[in-house]
């Protein structure tokens, strides 16, 4: 077993962004479950705190809710002193938190859109790494799980969504490099799910007025939209059956955690793509 087995354990610590629901409530309930005491992370502060009370209901754990903004390097470090105020150490890291954001062409897209979508996706997983790893590093223990996305594997026309997934597949590699060059006693995933049952399609709940306005979808957006959420609600799996498979690829020391086997296929088409040097086929067929 790889040193994971000892960090999901009673008693030690876990911070998870993104916590106030989907995925990082499943990652939240299913560390408290385990006996871990569980900071949870969140910009949404009513749904956090509601969040926060389901989870300590539910397993009887120590949970403590840090309202955050994963995009401001401020509220991370800010979220790391809580953390370690009200635990003394922090064992299990997850950069979770991510929003969806513009499908539109590429060369349309405010700049504010992107600023937000990268903001989110890639700056929350660049705040998290620079201010919790120097910790792990210094207790010499410990496990960062950045979530990406199966759309951070492969490709897909998902504008500023897929260019923050695919940065933080390649953030989590190097890190990876880095960490063994130095034999660091420091765990790494990186999340790649493919459909799941949460609150992601709505996650312009959460778009800054700064991000700038949008338009309304075009038919084919729309389309693609309705295409999406069916896929999620038939096929999705559920956040707690996530956060297992994290549980479980942090014990046995699993770096690429994927959640969709029907995903496979595609993964490998790219690899097979690259080298003939074809363009990327729509993942889904579409
Ligand atoms: N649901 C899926 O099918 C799916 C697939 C692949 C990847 N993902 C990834 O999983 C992660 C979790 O998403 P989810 O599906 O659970 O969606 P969700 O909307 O249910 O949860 C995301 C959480 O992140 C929070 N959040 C948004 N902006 C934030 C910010 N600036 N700072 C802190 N928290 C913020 C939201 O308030 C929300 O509670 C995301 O990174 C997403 O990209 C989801």
């Amino acid at each position: 077993m790889s040193r994971g087995g000892e960090l999901v354990a009673p008693g030690r610590v876990a911070v998870v962004t993104g916590a106030a629901s989907g995925i990082g409530l499943g990652l939240a309930e299913r560390f408290a479950g385990e006996g871990m005491r569980v900071v949870m992370a969140d910009v949404e502060a009513p749904a956090l705190e509601a969040a926060r009370d389901q989870v300590a209901g539910a397993t009887g754990g120590e949970v403590v809710a840090v309202v955050t903004d994963v995009s401001r390097l401020g509220d991370v470090e800010a979220l790391r002193d809580r953390a370690l105020e009200a635990f003394g150490g922090v064992h299990v890291v997850c950069n979770n938190a991510g929003v969806g954001g513009s499908t539109d062409p590429m060369w349309e897209i405010p700049v504010g859109e992107w600023e937000w979508v990268l903001g989110v996706n890639l700056w929350g997983v660049v705040h998290g790494v620079r201010t919790f790893v120097p910790v792990l590093l210094e207790q010499g223990e410990g496990h960062v799980c950045n979530t990406a996305s199966i759309f951070g594997v492969f490709a897909g026309a998902l504008g500023p969504y897929g260019v923050s997934k695919h940065a933080v597949v390649a953030l989590t590699e190097a890190l990876h490099f880095q960490l063994a060059e130095r034999q660091a006693p420091i765990g790494l995933s990186v999340l790649c799910p493919g459909a799941v049952r949460t609150n992601f399609g709505s996650s312009a709940r959460n778009r800054p007025a700064s991000a700038g306005s949008t338009r309304p979808p075009t038919a084919e957006q729309r389309e693609f939209q309705a295409f999406m959420a069916n896929l999620t609600a038939t096929n999705g799996r559920a956040p707690l059956e996530v956060a297992g498979l994290v549980v479980e690829g942090i014990r046995s020391g699993r770096f690429y955690i994927l959640t969709s086997e029907n995903r496979n296929e595609a993964v490998r088409r790219r690899a097979e793509e690259i080298l003939d040097g074809r363009p990327p086929a729509a993942p889904m067929g579409r």
